[in-house]
């Protein structure tokens, strides 16, 4: 047996940081671009799409699926795309998810780039090269991990951001900040959203953090083999809620987290003062800590979750704050520890 390593991952991504979005033109020429958008962003912007040959989808994560890849191919082909065609995702996470999608599949792979234009694609969903749809009621359950070609972003982008998405936003970077930052979580706890919305200094400066603290992490697991599991942080409950109850995906994990902080207490002694101070920040940031669950409908989501592995599945932990873990649970403990816990809003 002769065994050869071959390395697939070491493609080069370019961050284009804090640039204005007529720069695009410098970095691919209109003739051989393609931008996908959603209908709220092009409304909001329609100015920005002029002279670009645009796909606009309906806005909305009810749209990550299926039928919208194959109107958005049929577009292409319309359109006359090839292979030096590029792809270009200027939106939030589900159109970059959609537009590394269908640029990783159309002629079995177009260069792509994003510019992402949500605080949430901006410092998470734009990151790190996974993308996909969702299938019915599962999330993200088909897709393939390709980086993109680059990012470009432009921080001005987010000043029609509704306030809500403002929130979805922050709920990932106190996910960065709980598993990997501490120094970023008393940060946070200084400061307010209306604090970074007047401030674009800071802005910037934690939207740069947020994506080199993701970076890092991919960058040693692409695959999702080891330290990629720690980004998952709330998502076990958070995706199943998501779906359940047809909330918003910062929204979801918020109370995701939360509820993977009773469990941390349990399993890794995480401290009662630690878990007030994660809960009082998620609710500076206007992030809801519960809802009203009805756990069987939750659990059944959570058994589908694609992290599971056969009776287990790796559930992310607190150690203490800036300190996630990976801890492999047996589904039917999950299951008990779930039922007990009772969320007070
Ligand atoms: N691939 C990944 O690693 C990854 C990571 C995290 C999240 N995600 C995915 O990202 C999605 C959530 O992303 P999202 O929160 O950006 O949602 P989204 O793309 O639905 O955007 C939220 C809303 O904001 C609007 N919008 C976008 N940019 C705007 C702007 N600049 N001004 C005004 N309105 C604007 C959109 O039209 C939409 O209505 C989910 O599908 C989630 O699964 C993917
Ligand atoms: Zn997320």
């Amino acid at each position: 047996m002769k065994l050869t390593e071959l390395f697939f991952s070491e493609k080069k991504v370019n961050f284009y940081f804090d640039i204005a979005f007529s720069s695009l033109e410098k970095i691919v020429s209109q003739e051989h671009a393609i931008l996908l958008t959603d209908q709220n962003m092009f409304n909001a912007y329609a100015d920005l799409f002029k002279g670009w040959n645009t796909i606009i989808i309906q806005s909305g994560e009810f749209f990550k699926q299926q039928q919208t890849i194959n109107e958005v191919i049929a577009q292409l082909i319309e359109k006359e795309a090839n292979k030096s065609t590029w792809l270009i995702g200027v939106g939030g996470g589900v159109v970059t998810d959609i537009a590394g999608f269908v640029g990783g599949i159309y002629m079995r792979g177009i260069k792509t780039g994003f510019v992402p234009t949500t605080l949430l694609a901006m410092v998470d969903a734009s990151i790190g090269g996974k993308n996909g749809i969702n299938v019915g009621k599962y999330k993200n359950m088909v897709g393939m991990t390709k980086q993109p070609d680059f990012l470009l972003y432009d921080y001005d982008l987010l000043n029609k951001l509704p306030q809500q998405e403002w929130a979805n936003g922050f709920a990932e970077i106190i996910k960065h900040a709980c598993i990997k930052d501490e120094s970023m979580f008393e940060e946070l706890e200084a400061h307010s959203i209306e604090y970074y919305q007047s401030n674009k200094i800071a802005l910037a400066a934690l939207i740069e953090k947020n994506i080199f603290i993701k970076s890092s992490i991919v960058q040693i697991d692409e695959i999702e083999d080891g330290d990629r599991k720690l980004l998952n942080f709330g998502h076990t409950i958070g995706h199943a809620i998501e779906t359940a109850y047809n909330l918003p995906h910062g929204n979801a994990i918020s109370i995701g987290m939360v509820y993977a902080l009773q469990l941390s207490k349990e399993i890794t002694g995480f401290s009662e003062v630690a878990i007030s101070r994660v809960e009082k920040l998620l609710m500076k940031y206007h992030l809801p800590l519960s809802v009203d669950l009805d756990k069987e409908k939750i659990w059944q989501l959570i058994k589908m979750d694609k992290k599971r592995a056969n009776t287990s599945i790796s559930y992310i932990l607190l150690e203490k704050i800036g300190k996630g873990i990976i801890h492999d649970i047996q589904l039917t403990d999950l299951r008990q520890r779930f039922e007990k816990i009772t969320l007070i809003s």
